[in-house]
């Protein structure tokens, strides 16, 4: 997913990139190659490959994808402790080196790992933010469009709370061109859907095998770190530290926010009806229980 990512950025020519892992002459071999494609990509950005985190030193936004991926049968739950143990040492290692950079955190399961992030940094919470609403959109506005024939494009979708099992895609807010698609499609259709959604990254992975899903989740960074390094006050929907909106105070959920040079500049509250507000709940209370198995609230 790093890789892929920086794929991308070097591809747009947006930024230098530095590639850290901790297996000796991966990083490496990935930056050579991708410095190899800049001539076709007309690109001068520099990508250095790295078993040294001190060579992130100084960098406006780090991107974590640091962890295990899971193998078919697994919820991105069962990544919990493996996970956390690396990240706890790795956030603090980020602070350092990144005073002021912005975090976007990508590692299963993203919304405990953002909370951890956050916590062991001691970063300000605007400059901590997790990855997985976006991905989980894009997914939902995947398959609402390949059932309505239309280009994805057109579709746009909100998708809220924990990038789990209990995510909460928002038919509601779902618009053909500003259409709710509540209008175009039955219910029973929509269910489906939302449900294909929900399972989306476990779908993937039960085709690949080995590995998850990294197309659709580095664009997704991507998108993010476009916001953020060209102060876009773009609205996407990133997982944040709520403090009180929502009816939540202190824990990590996805809502849409305003994403620019600051890191989380805004939280966008929606007026959500009696069943949103119950299906979010349900989904920052899954968050709650991880949290609360490390130790965390
Ligand atoms: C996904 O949903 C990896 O969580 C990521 O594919």
């Amino acid at each position: 997913m790093g890789a892929s990512t920086a794929q991308l950025l070097v591809y747009e020519a947006m930024a230098d990139v530095v590639l850290y892992d901790v297996v000796e002459g991966m990083p490496q071999g990935k930056a050579l190659d991708l410095s190899e494609a800049c001539p076709l990509y007309r690109c001068s950005a520099s990508i250095i490959g790295t078993n040294d985190l001190a060579d992130i030193k100084g960098s406006d936004i780090v991107v974590i994808t640091a962890g295990i991926a899971r193998r078919p049968g697994m919820s991105r739950d069962d990544l919990l402790n493996t996970n956390a143990n690396i990240l706890r040492g790795v956030s603090a290692e980020v602070a350092r080196y990144c005073p002021d950079g912005v975090v976007i955190v990508v590692t299963n399961p993203m919304d405990v790992m953002a909370q951890l992030t956050w916590q062991a940094s001691g970063l300000p919470k605007q400059r901590v933010m997790g990855m997985g609403a976006i991905l989980d959109a894009a997914r939902f506005r995947t398959f609402v469009a390949w059932q309505l024939n239309v280009s994805p494009e057109a579709v746009e979708a909100l998708t809220l709370g924990g990038h789990g099992d209990q995510m909460v895609p928002m038919p509601r807010f779902t618009t053909l061109r500003g259409v709710s698609i509540t209008h175009l499609l039955s219910e029973e259709v929509i269910k489906g859907l939302v449900e294909r959604t929900r399972n989306g990254g476990a779908e993937v992975v039960s085709l690949l095998k080995s590995g998850s899903a990294y197309y659709a989740p580095a664009a997704s960074i991507f998108q993010m770190v476009k916001a953020i390094l060209f102060d876009e006050k773009q609205v996407l929907p990133v997982a944040c530290l709520l403090g009180g909106q929502y009816g939540v105070d202190g824990v990590f959920a996805g809502v849409p926010a305003v994403l620019g040079k600051a890191g989380v500049e805004r939280i966008i509250e929606l007026d959500l009806n009696q069943q949103e507000r119950e299906d979010f709940q349900r989904s920052v209370d899954a968050v709650k229980g991880l949290l609360q198995k490390l130790g965390l609230k």
